[in-house]
């Protein structure tokens, strides 16, 4: 699916807020579960530490204090907020959704809440959801929220996927005009690859002994992510008229440096303009670009003006990437 955003009203991001739990796990800290090293982790992943969840802490735990700031950034209550997408694949539990836990924590009691689940592009499929209604009349103010607390089904045995992970939220408000925020999307899925990273037992299908943790083929999606994050953004730059030269910020979906870096030389991105933030936090899934986001405001990257491009992959296998012009002044 492509397309620039033409027809409807104008929407815009004018709040952004970010959480992670306060644990830090370091890659030394990883070598009392498996037999890895900082060393390998480091140079196959660019990992350096990530945070984790304690036992208690669910994912509206830890999107409830990012979805406070998003809203205070916009000016906004709860109340004022008629859609929550929550972006996940570790939620609280499968129902109630964790967007309607979180509209009630919000007091968000005229909103539509639903939970959506696209892997580690679950952010960017939200973005794009919200933008619909939004640029279509159904909604006025939207608050997508992206987070994974991803420790939750990891098997604490399995060095292969246990050191790539990292839990976290981030979330933005959406809201219909005055300016012209978001300019086109592109995304995509390809079941046939979907064994490629998995959690056979997840859901009604029945497995024989399945237990609870995420199943991945790195290489397999090694190879389909540097494929997708380059051809997905040229895809949507093409369709939008515009060049990488256009832009002013790329944020890639947080997996692992090396595919960032391979993306980043494909596409011709001087580095400067590219967010890394996987060193610190690990791959947070739905939670990685918008935390990006969040780490670029801070340190003053983001700012009104700029043309930001956002590609996510992830589980699905899938793939999206969001083109769009920053239009709100950051608080430091
Ligand atoms: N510590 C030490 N050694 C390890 C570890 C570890 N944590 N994990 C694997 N190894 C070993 C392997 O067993 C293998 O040993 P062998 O040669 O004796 O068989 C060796 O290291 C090399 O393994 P490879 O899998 O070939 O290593 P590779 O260079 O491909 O890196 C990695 C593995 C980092 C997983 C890489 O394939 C990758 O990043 N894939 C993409 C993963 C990803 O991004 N997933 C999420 C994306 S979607 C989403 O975000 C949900």
């Amino acid at each position: 699916m492509i397309g620039t955003a033409r027809n409807g009203l104008e929407v815009s991001i004018s709040g952004l807020g970010c959480k992670v739990p306060d644990r830090v796990v370091t890659n030394d800290e990883l070598r009392q579960y498996v037999d890895t090293t900082d060393e390998w982790i480091r140079e196959r992943t660019g990992i350096r530490e990530r945070r984790m969840a304690t036992q208690e802490e669910a994912l509206s735990d830890i999107s409830l204090p990012a979805c406070r700031d998003a809203l205070a950034q916009a000016g906004l209550e709860g109340k004022d907020i008629d859609l929550i997408i929550v972006a996940t694949v570790t939620p609280d539990m499968m129902f109630p959704s964790t967007a309607a836990i979180l509209a009630d924590a919000l007091g968000a009691t005229d909103a539509a809440a639903y939970d959506l689940s696209a892997g580690c592009t679950g952010f960017m499929y939200a973005l794009a959801q919200a933008y619909g209604m939004l640029a279509g009349g159904l909604s006025k103010r939207a608050l997508v929220v992206g987070g994974d607390p991803l420790s939750k089904i990891l098997d604490w045995e399995d060095r292969s996927t246990l050191v790539l992970f990292g839990d976290g939220a981030g979330a933005v408000v959406m809201e219909v005009g005055p300016e012209k925020g978001f300019i086109g999307f592109e995304l995509g899925a390809d079941g046939g690859g979907g064994a490629s990273l998995w959690l056979p037992g997840s859901g009604s299908r029945h497995f024989d002994d399945p237990d609870g943790y995420v199943k991945m083929n790195g290489r397999e999606v090694f190879k389909f992510a540097t494929r997708v994050l380059v051809q997905s953004a040229q895809d949507l730059l093409e369709s939008c008229g515009m060049t990488i030269d256009d832009v002013d910020l790329y944020i890639p979906h947080q997996a692992n440096v090396r595919i960032i870096d391979h993306a980043t030389r494909k596409l011709g991105v001087p580095s400067e303009r590219v967010v890394i933030n996987v060193d610190r936090y690990g791959n947070t899934s739905s939670g990685s670009i918008p935390l990006a986001l969040a780490d670029a405001a801070s340190d003053g990257r983001l700012k009104p003006g700029q043309l930001v491009l956002m590609t996510g992959m992830g589980a699905g296998l899938t793939w999206g990437s969001a083109l769009i012009r920053w239009t709100k002044e950051m608080a430091a």
